[in-house]
């Protein structure tokens, strides 16, 4: 079964693209990795939270040291990037988490995506 990690499913966007993975495709685990900040609520998919395909991580990907380990529990076959700082007005009051997870959280995604698929 492939095995596919959507970040930031507790939020706007995502929320409704692991509902659409979750019903569209029984043959793929859905894992939902979220971090649950103000912005993320589970009530979002409380519809879908028991399905067999579904699992939900609570985590951050600000962490490096996690990320690396969750990829390399799951060996992930492919990963939909959504967790993100998204909302305009904390930007101007808050810009380092922005800096955190937008980039910092990306590129730690990236490198742990590497390092299983790469070996690097
Ligand atoms: N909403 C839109 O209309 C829209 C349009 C185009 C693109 N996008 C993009 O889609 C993405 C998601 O947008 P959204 O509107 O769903 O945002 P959102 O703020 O509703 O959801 C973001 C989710 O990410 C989670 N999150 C935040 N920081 C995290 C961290 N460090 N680790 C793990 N999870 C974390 C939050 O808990 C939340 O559930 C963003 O990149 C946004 O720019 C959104």
């Amino acid at each position: 079964m492939k095995k596919i990690l959507i970040t930031g499913g507790a939020g706007f966007i995502g929320s409704h693209v692991v509902r659409l993975f979750v019903q569209q495709y029984p043959q793929y685990h859905i894992y939902n990795l979220d971090a649950l900040t103000y912005a993320g609520n589970l009530e979002n998919l409380t519809d879908i939270e028991n399905e067999p395909n579904y699992t939900f991580i609570k985590g951050d990907i600000v962490s490096e040291e996690a990320m690396n380990k969750l990829f390399a529990k799951h060996q992930f076959d492919s990963v939909i990037h959504l967790a993100a700082e998204s909302h305009v007005d904390r930007s101007i009051s808050d810009p380092l988490s922005f800096i955190r997870t937008n980039i910092l959280g990306t590129v730690n995604l990236l490198n742990a995506a590497k390092s299983i698929w790469h070996g690097n």
